[in-house]
């Protein structure tokens, strides 16, 4: 058995300004072969990592007002015969091309950013940023670029080029908005076992409209319908089962005032409500299956679903949920975050009852966690391992991420691989060995801000063997901000 939990970890083991060095802008584009690498690259690994995030923090020295607001850059890690090529692009999104012209802030942010000239300047004006920063996903022969609220951009997977916003066919109309987060049912039960791409929109309003998207390998739509739920809905993410669409209605209102009157922005809007319950939404894939489920869980937060997976009567949903939400406050700058004020995200698992619609609800895992993944042949079905970022050590309170963790779902045993103290992670992504049988046969890539370098490494663990050192440490010549989503490609586009 593999050693767990035996790294040496402090209660406190970053250093706050080495963390904040981390939301530097990076408003360079390179392109260049890594050579400055630890361990060696497998050459079984072969393919492109994407990733998105905020690359701009500041607009022409002007603080945006949360990294939520940062413009999209994406940066492509392609590793081909034990190789690897970085390059990274802005999303040249309108707002982008204007604001980079203008040298100064011209839109609001959904996240707080403001126009400069305070409320006057900004009473009324509803025109949002398009940002593109969130998730990134190659389908159907196309690179996008995805933010939550509005149409995804097009890019070039070899060059990263922005193409222009993309409305996939026709599917969508201009202004329609496509989630961040798709997932790839690997077999879907409705295609005779081909993958296909599920994603979803929501229209937020006093109900609010859900549409779910499902696009053969081609790109091509497969299935596409739409669900009216009661109440306003603040949903980032969702989940699959072979057979339902899985949403999380979390504990929250809408209260559009200060967003119309120009002190504030939508996002900030969004207000925790302690008082009422979480709903969880089951919509059928099948477009002929009208029959929506409701299931009731106490209040809480949930960005982020780990997997979900149906067994007998049952539905069983692995996600990381916070007991309150962290607000984003108008005059508070996020760089002095309190962690220790913060509700840490936790794992736990919903388990729902078909029958009798009874939910129970267990914590798996009290350590602050983050950015959950697993092999992706397991989307939507019984797995067993699952990795997550995590906190070094278990204060029981929120903290940067600086450590990987595995969590064994049938024994409990836990695997940690951190890199406290001047590392802080980003996403997980699991990547399989060609052909092999074991679930957790397969590596672990993952961003590391390097806080006592100020540069950025490409990490590539062992998914068997997390705790082992590090397969190949690949370091960059400059840092990347804290990133958000990425995605895996077994394509090479060099
Ligand atoms: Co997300």
């Amino acid at each position: 058995m593999t050693n767990t939990l035996t790294q040496k970890t402090d209660n406190q083991p970053y250093k706050i300004e080495e963390w904040q060095r981390g939301y530097d802008s990076q408003p360079n584009e390179y392109e260049y072969e890594i050579t400055e690498i630890e361990g060696e690259i497998p050459a079984e690994l072969s393919g492109t990592l994407f990733r998105n995030g905020p690359g701009l923090l500041d607009i022409g020295g002007s603080a945006i007002h949360h990294p939520f607001d940062g413009d999209g850059m994406i940066s492509a890690f392609s590793l081909k015969d034990g190789k690897a090529y970085y390059r990274n692009r802005f999303v040249q999104t309108e707002a982008y091309v204007n604001e980079k012209k203008a040298g100064k802030i011209l839109y609001r942010g959904v996240f707080g950013t403001q126009k400069p000239g305070g409320l006057f300047n900004n009473i009324f004006d509803l025109k949002l940023k398009n940002i593109a920063n969130t998730g990134v996903i190659y389908w159907g022969g196309k690179l996008l670029a995805l933010w939550e609220a509005a149409e995804p951009h097009r890019l070039d997977p070899k060059t990263l080029a922005t193409i222009g916003i993309e409305y996939l066919d026709g599917v969508l109309e201009p202004g329609d908005a496509f989630a961040a987060h798709p997932w790839i049912d690997p077999s879907c039960v409705m295609d005779n076992g081909t993958p296909c791409l599920v994603n979803f929109r929501v229209n937020p309003g006093l109900s609010s409209k859900i549409t779910l998207f499902e696009f053969a390998p081609d790109g091509k739509l497969l299935r596409c319908h739409s669900h009216s739920i009661p109440g306003f809905s603040f949903i980032h993410d969702f989940i699959i089962t072979p057979h339902y669409a899985i949403f999380f209605q979390n504990s929250v209102g809408f209260n559009p005032l200060p967003f119309l009157l120009g002190m504030r922005g939508a996002g900030e809007c969004v207000e925790f409500q302690p008082d009422k319950p979480t709903t969880v939404i089951l919509i059928p894939r099948d477009p002929n299956n009208k029959e929506v489920k409701t299931f009731s869980v106490k209040s809480g937060f949930v960005f982020h679903h780990a997997n979900a997976f149906e067994q007998d009567n049952q539905v069983c949903i692995d996600s990381i949920a916070y007991q309150t939400l962290p607000q984003v406050q108008p005059n508070s700058n996020y760089k002095e975050v309190d962690f220790d004020s913060l509700d840490p995200g936790q794992l736990w698992r919903f388990t729902l009852n078909l029958d009798d619609g009874n939910v129970e609800s267990q914590m798996l895992e009290s350590r602050c966690c983050e950015f959950p993944t697993h092999n992706p042949s397991k989307v939507g079905r019984e797995y067993r391992y699952l990795y997550m970022g995590a906190v070094p050590s278990d204060t029981g309170h929120n903290a940067p991420l600086q450590a990987i963790l595995k969590l064994d779902l049938d024994t409990g045993e836990r695997q940690i691989h951190s890199f406290a103290p001047g590392g802080y992670v980003s996403e997980p992504i699991f990547v399989p060995k060609p052909n092999a049988e074991a679930e957790d046969a397969g590596w672990i890539l993952t961003v590391v801000y390097d806080g006592s370098r100020h540069r950025s490494t490409l990490a590539i663990l062992d998914g068997e063997n997390l705790a082992r050192e590090a397969i190949a440490l690949l370091h960059l010549k400059h840092h990347i901000p804290y990133g958000l989503h990425g995605s895996w490609c077994n394509e090479v586009f060099i």
